[in-house]
């Protein structure tokens, strides 16, 4: 079977090392070693349901159009393309939605985790701040997975209760008109959800996230907001109870991590730490931001690059969607 590897980012915010490490990184390193057919996009639609600021979001998508090129992906061969740049899979959300129990939709992580928050402040209504496109998320992500039959979705843990129900939207299709869509099994790595500042998940909505692109000044500043104990700089200290070392680990080599836990455990101040790690971010993201500062002040060529990649995405969706069209009897 052909393996089709596909994976979005969603244009909320500048992209941060909790993206750049949980999907983007393992979705090039798929897509270079295993894919037949990889399709990398920029969920633009997802992040209406919170983003209703066009400018901001116009922003946000050349942001993540221009950081999955600087972070290594090859236009050439894999597809780039913007979400909403392909009514087909608008199409397909609808059909789809057709075979989901709405009872799926009310045990979604997101939706349950706004209800807890609106019960948390006491509010009487807990829809409150609900919107149709939050509640369908998890629909409209089906459809961009389903869309182009694919295999493989690089995600973060966060996102495996979303692939069980592309499956499971999926396998209601098939049992009904036949075999029509794959089954996508997700790649993520275990306890791989990388922590933000303040020790929780680093995430745009809690706003503790390290953007990828800083310049060198705004890259150390962050840094040195690491959450930290308050022992004094010459106690030893546990290296695998360090949000600096945990992120210390994913830029450098088993050795350079044997000999900054040794440091750790003789003693080292926390401002050392982090300069070392600030050091080790800004090299590793050196030649990936010139890239990128090229790409954004040349918002053309990324135009022309998402409506190439639109263009050979839909080729891949047309079929599929005419398939569908016909197996549910709408095309005469
Ligand atoms: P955010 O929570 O910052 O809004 P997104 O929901 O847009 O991030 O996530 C985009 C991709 O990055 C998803 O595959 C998600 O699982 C992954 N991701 C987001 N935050 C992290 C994190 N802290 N650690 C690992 N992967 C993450
Ligand atoms: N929901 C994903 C996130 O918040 C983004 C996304 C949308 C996605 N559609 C997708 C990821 C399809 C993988 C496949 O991170």
């Amino acid at each position: 079977m052909a393996e089709i590897v596909l994976t979005g980012i969603k244009p909320t915010g500048e992209v941060h090392l909790g993206n750049y490490l949980g999907a983007i990184r393992p979705a090039i390193d798929t897509t270079s070693q295993s894919a037949d057919t990889s399709l990398l996009f920029i969920a633009d639609y997802h992040s209406l349901t919170s983003m209703h600021k066009g400018e901001d979001l116009r922003h946000s998508i050349y942001n993540v159009a221009a950081t999955w090129i600087a972070c290594g992906l090859d236009t050439s061969k894999s597809i780039l393309y913007k979400q909403s740049d392909i009514p087909e899979i608008f199409e397909l959300q609808w059909i789809l939605s057709c075979f989901t129990p709405k009872g799926f939709m009310n045990r979604a992580h997101a939706y349950k985790a706004k209800l807890d928050a609106n019960q948390a402040d006491g509010k009487k209504d807990l829809d409150h701040g609900v919107n149709m496109g939050l509640y369908n998320y998890p629909v409209l992500m089906s459809a961009d997975i389903l869309m182009f039959n694919s295999t493989k979705v690089p995600v973060g843990e966060d996102q495996i209760q979303h692939l069980e129900f592309a499956r499971d939207i999926a396998q209601k299709f098939n049992n009904n008109y036949g075999d029509t869509f794959t089954l996508p099994e997700p790649i993520t790595k275990k306890d791989s959800l990388i922590p933000g500042l303040d020790g929780r998940k680093m995430s745009k909505s809690y706003n503790n996230g390290i953007p990828l692109f800083l310049d060198s000044k705004k890259l150390r500043k962050k840094v040195m907001k690491i959450k930290t104990d308050s022992s004094p700089p010459e106690s030893p200290k546990d290296p695998d109870d360090s949000l600096i070392f945990d992120l210390y680990k994913y830029f450098s080599t088993d050795e350079e991590q044997n000999q900054l836990a040794e440091t750790y455990r003789a003693g080292i101040a926390w401002g050392e730490a982090k300069q070392i790690l600030f050091e080790k971010i800004e090299n590793y993201f050196t030649e990936k931001k010139e890239v990128y500062d090229d790409l954004m002040a040349d918002t053309g060529r990324l135009d022309q690059i998402l409506d190439d990649g639109a263009q050979r995405a839909r080729e891949i969706a047309r079929p599929l969607l005419n398939e569908i069209r016909k197996k549910t009897g709408v095309s005469l």
